[in-house]
């Protein structure tokens, strides 16, 4: 159990909220899990028609706890960070991500999960990867190059760039901008809308738009492969210290 993310499930809408925002709501180990289990609970229960993906604090995500990876996963089993992408990639039901402010790394490549995104008019996306000397994950390799073009992914992958909410939109990475002031009361509005829907047209038109799930899943597994292998290398250590001191990475 972790209070760094809630889970509440009212008028069939179950919202989860990354609560951590001393931390920027970086995501832990902890946090995966229980959004896993957040997520597989929803996709089993007939009576909740859509999840809600938003955060508390200035950020959205600044992506995946930097000390976690370092650490690697414990135990035995399916590592809860894959957990989690099994889940929102398997997920039959609505997803809507409410991006409230920037969103980094895992914060970016889950939205390529949901059926709704919304950002806030402050929100940003990046997908600072290679920066870090790591590699595209959540088959965001296959999927943002489809949304966005390859151009445009490269650029957000190779570079690091940061896209503004309004960017986003134009590339189609997010479905609407909204005010600041306007973004809690909107997707609320939104996220009704969808809960309140036909409930199987809502699964059909789904199944219909992401059909590709076998490919996805393939992505998925292999990016997991050469992200793990590119964990332990010198690459990602050295982006790592010179990440945390403030100065610019050197690679040999
Ligand atoms: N993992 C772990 N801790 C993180 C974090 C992350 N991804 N992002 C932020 N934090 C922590 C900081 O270490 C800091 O902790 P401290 O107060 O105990 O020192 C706290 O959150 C506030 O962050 P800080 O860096 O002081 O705020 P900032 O406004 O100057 O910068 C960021 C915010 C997000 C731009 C910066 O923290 C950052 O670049 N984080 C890493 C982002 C990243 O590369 N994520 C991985 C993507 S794959």
């Amino acid at each position: 159990m972790t209070d760094h993310i809630l889970v509440e499930t009212a008028h069939r809408l179950t919202t989860v909220t990354f609560n951590r925002p001393e931390k920027k709501n970086a995501i832990t180990q902890d946090m995966y899990q229980a959004m896993a289990d957040a997520v597989n609970a929803y996709a089993a229960d007939d009576d909740v028609r859509a999840l809600m993906f938003t955060s508390n604090g200035d950020y959205f995500t600044s992506g995946n706890d930097l000390q976690d990876f370092a650490t690697g996963p414990r135990g035995d089993g399916l590592p809860p960070v894959a957990q989690f992408l099994h889940a929102i990639k398997d997920c039959p039901k609505a997803l809507i991500a409410a991006v409230n402010g920037p969103a980094i790394g895992i914060g970016l490549t889950l939205t390529l999960h949901c059926d709704l995104v919304y950002s806030a008019a402050s929100a940003t996306f990046a997908a600072p990867f290679v920066k870090l000397g790591l590699v595209p994950e959540a088959a965001s390799s296959m999927l943002l190059p489809a949304i966005i073009g390859m151009a445009a992914a490269n650029d957000v992958f190779m570079t690091g760039r940061t896209l503004t909410s309004e960017e986003a939109l134009r590339m189609g990475l997010t479905s609407r901008v909204f005010d600041d002031g306007d973004f809690a009361a909107e997707t609320q509005a939104l996220a009704a809308l969808v809960a309140n829907a036909a409930p199987n047209a809502m699964r059909h038109a789904k199944a219909l738009v992401r059909n590709q799930n076998a490919a996805i899943t393939e992505c998925m597994n292999a990016e997991s492969e050469i992200f793990a292998a590119q964990l332990k290398s010198p690459e990602f250590g050295e982006s790592v210290a010179a990440l945390m001191a403030k100065r610019p990475a050197v690679y040999p």
